[in-house]
C-alpha cells in the first residue's frame, strides 16, 4: 500500500512540474506566473480541485506518442473565490506551449458541462501557442467544442476570460465570446492573423504589441474590457469583479455585508451641476456619492470615455450603473459608446443584475464618420438592450436628455421603473439656441431677439417641470438626495416579474 500512495504522489509531482523547471524559470523570465501559480492565486487558498490531471494526449503522428506530458498543458476544475463556486481552465504554456489538442479541449468541455450544470462561473486563462499543430483536424474540432459550450453557456453563467500570453487565430473566438477579457500589458496578446501575416499581405509592419497587446485591445478595439499590469493584479481583479455577479442566471445578484448608511446626504452634490450648461463635470463624482463606500468598479474604462458602464453596490447588492461622461465629447452618445453601453445593459439584464442609468446627454454625435460607420444601427442596439431589459431600472437625469438621446437613456418610455430628475434638468427635443434658429428661422432677428426667444425656449422646455407634468418624470428630486432615493427605488423592485412576449430569441440590429 505504501509503494502505491508513493507511486500516486510520484505521479502527481511529476504532473505538477508541468514542462520541467528549465520552462517554468523561462516563463517566469518573461513575468508570467505558471498555469498552476495563476489557479493558486485566483482561488481561495487550498480550496483547487482538480480534474484528470493525468489526461494524456492519444495522437501518434509525428513522433508525439514519445512525448505525453500528464495534463496536456491545461490544469483544470473547480474552487471558491470568497467563498463561491467557480469553475478554472489554465493553460501551460510550459506543456507543448499551451497548445490545444483533441485531449486538451476535452478538459476544458467537461469542466464548462460542469459549469453550466451546477450554476457557477466559468473562468478560462489563456496562454496558448493555438490548436497543436501534429494534430491537425482534431485540435480544431476541439476548438469548435469548446465554442459551441460558450455560446451554450453564454447567459446562463457569467464566463470571465483572462489572456496571459499569446492567444491568435480561431483561438481567440472562445474568449470573445465570454462576457468579459481582462489583458495583461506587455505579455499578452490577441489577434486574427499575426505580425507576420499582416507583413505580406497588407505590408503593414507593426508588433505584437501594437496589432493586438493589452493597450490595443482596451483603447482601440474595445475586445478587452481592462489591461493589468502584471498576472497578479489580474487575477486579483478577476476576483473582485466575481464578488459582483451572480455566479448563474437563475440567482439574484449578490448581497454582501455594507457599512454605509442607505439614506446618507450628499450635500456637496447641489452643487455639482456648473452655472454655464456647457460646462462638464466629472460624472464619476456622483457614481461615487451614490454607492456603497464609494465602491465603484468599472468595465472598459480606457474605451468611449464618453459613456461610462461599471459595477456599484447599494445596501450590500450589485447595482449595474450607466453613465454619460459631461467631461469626454459633452457625453454624446456615438458608435463606440452606444456599442459598450448596450453590452453592458444586456450584460446585466441576462444575470438580473437592477441597472441604474445616470443622464447627462445633449444628442447624438453628428458627422459623416458617425453616419458611415452606422451609428443609426449602434445608437439601435442601445435603445434595443434599455427597451428588452426586465430587469429594475432606475435613471436619473442630471442636467440634457435631449432629442433621441433623452428617449434612449432607460427613459420612461423604455419601461423604467423610476426615472427621477434633478431641479437642473432640460429635458427637450434640443438645446434652447439650436431650437430657437429652427423655430424662427424666417425671423430670427437681431441678437436682442435671438437672446429673448432662446429664453422664452428655456423658460419653457429647460426644466424638468413639463416631462413631470405628464409623468415621464415620476419625481423631481433633490441632488443630495440621490443615494436614498435610488436605493429605496432598487429596494422597492427586488420583486419586480415582467414577461416579454414568447419569442425564440431577439433579433437586435448588429
Ligand atoms: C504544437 C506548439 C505550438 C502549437 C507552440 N508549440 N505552439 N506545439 N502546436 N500550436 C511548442 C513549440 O514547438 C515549443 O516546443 C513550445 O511550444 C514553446 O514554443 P516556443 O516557440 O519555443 O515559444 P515562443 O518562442 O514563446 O513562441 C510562442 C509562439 C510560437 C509565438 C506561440 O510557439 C508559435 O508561433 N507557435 C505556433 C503558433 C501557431 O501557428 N499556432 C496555430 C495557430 S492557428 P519545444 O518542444 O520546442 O519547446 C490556430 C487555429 C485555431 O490556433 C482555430 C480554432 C478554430
Amino acid at each position: 500500500m505504501k509503494d502505491i500512495l508513493e507511486e500516486l504522489e510520484s505521479r502527481r509531482a511529476d504532473a505538477r512540474l508541468g514542462g520541467g523547471e528549465a520552462r517554468i524559470e523561462a516563463q517566469h523570465g518573461r513575468g508570467k506566473l505558471t498555469a498552476r501559480e495563476r489557479v493558486e492565486l485566483l482561488l481561495d487558498e487550498g480550496s483547487f480541485e482538480e480534474f484528470d490531471m493525468f489526461m494524456a494526449h492519444r495522437c501518434t503522428d509525428f513522433g508525439m506518442e514519445k512525448n505525453r506530458p500528464y495534463g496536456d498543458g491545461v490544469v483544470t476544475g473547480w474552487g471558491t473565490i470568497n467563498g463561491r463556486q467557480v469553475y478554472v481552465f489554465s493553460q501551460d504554456f510550459t506543456v507543448l506551449g499551451g497548445s490545444v489538442s483533441a485531449t486538451h479541449a476535452q478538459k476544458i468541455c467537461k469542466i464548462m458541462d460542469m459549469a453550466v450544470e451546477n450554476g457557477a462561473p466559468v473562468i478560462g486563462i489563456n496562454d496558448s501557442g493555438g490548436a497543436r499543430i501534429q494534430e491537425g483536424v482534431d485540435s480544431l474540432a476541439g476548438y469548435g467544442e469548446v465554442f459551441q459550450r460558450n455560446i451554450e453557456a453564454s447567459g446562463v453563467v457569467p464566463q470571465i476570460s483572462v489572456i496571459m500570453g499569446p492567444c491568435a487565430g480561431g483561438a481567440v473566438y472562445s474568449p470573445a465570446m465570454t462576457d468579459f477579457i481582462f489583458m495583461v500589458k506587455d505579455s499578452s496578446y490577441m489577434f486574427v492573423t499575426g505580425p507576420d501575416v499582416v507583413k505580406t499581405v497588407t505590408n503593414e509592419q507593426v508588433t505584437a504589441e501594437e496589432l493586438g497587446g493589452a493597450v490595443t485591445h482596451t483603447r482601440k478595439s474595445s475586445v478587452a474590457d481592462a489591461a493589468f499590469e502584471n498576472d497578479v493584479e489580474a487575477l486579483a481583479e478577476v476576483r473582485r469583479l466575481v464578488d459582483f455577479l451572480p455566479l448563474n442566471n437563475r440567482e439574484k445578484p449578490p448581497k454582501r455585508p455594507f457599512f454605509d448608511e442607505p439614506g446618507r446626504v450628499e450635500t456637496s452634490l447641489d452643487t455639482l451641476i456648473p452655472d454655464n450648461p456647457n460646462m462638464p463635470y466629472d460624472m464619476k463624482e456622483l457614481i461615487h456619492k451614490i454607492a456603497d463606500e464609494a465602491d465603484f468598479y468599472e468595465i472598459q474604462a480606457e474605451f468611449a470615455k464618453n459613456m461610462i458602464t461599471g459595477f456599484i453596490r447599494l445596501e450590500g447588492q450589485t447595482v449595474g450603473v450607466v453613465a454619460n461622461q459631461p467631461m469626454v465629447l459633452a457625453g454624446c452618445l456615438d458608435i463606440d459608446s452606444s456599442r459598450k453601453a448596450a453590452r453592458f445593459v444586456r450584460f446585466c439584464d441576462c444575470f438580473e443584475i437592477p441597472i441604474l442609468t445616470l443622464v447627462d446627454v445633449p444628442g447624438f454625435l453628428p458627422g459623416t464618420g458617425q453616419e458611415y460607420g452606422g451609428v443609426i444601427k449602434h445608437g439601435a442596439k442601445l435603445l434595443y438592450a434599455y427597451g428588452e431589459a426586465t430587469v429594475p431600472k432606475v435613471t436619473v437625469i442630471t442636467r440634457k436628455a435631449y432629442g433621441g438621446a433623452y428617449v434612449v437613456m432607460a427613459s420612461k418610455h423604455l419601461r423604467a421603473d423610476f426615472n427621477y430628475a434633478w431641479p437642473t434638468s432640460e429635458i427637450a427635443v434640443m438645446g434652447a439656441k439650436g431650437a430657437t434658429e429652427i423655430i424662427y428661422r424666417s425671423d430670427l432677428g437681431d441678437a436682442e431677439k435671438i437672446a429673448a426667444h432662446t429664453k422664452s425656449y428655456e423658460d419653457r422646455f429647460a426644466n424638468p417641470f413639463i416631462a413631470a407634468e405628464r409623468g415621464f418624470i415620476d419625481e423631481v428630486i433633490q441632488p443630495r438626495s440621490t443615494r436614498m432615493r435610488v436605493s429605496r427605488a432598487f429596494a422597492s423592485l427586488r420583486n419586480k416579474t415582467k414577461k416579454m412576449p414568447w419569442k425564440k430569441h431577439d433579433n437586435i440590429p448588429l
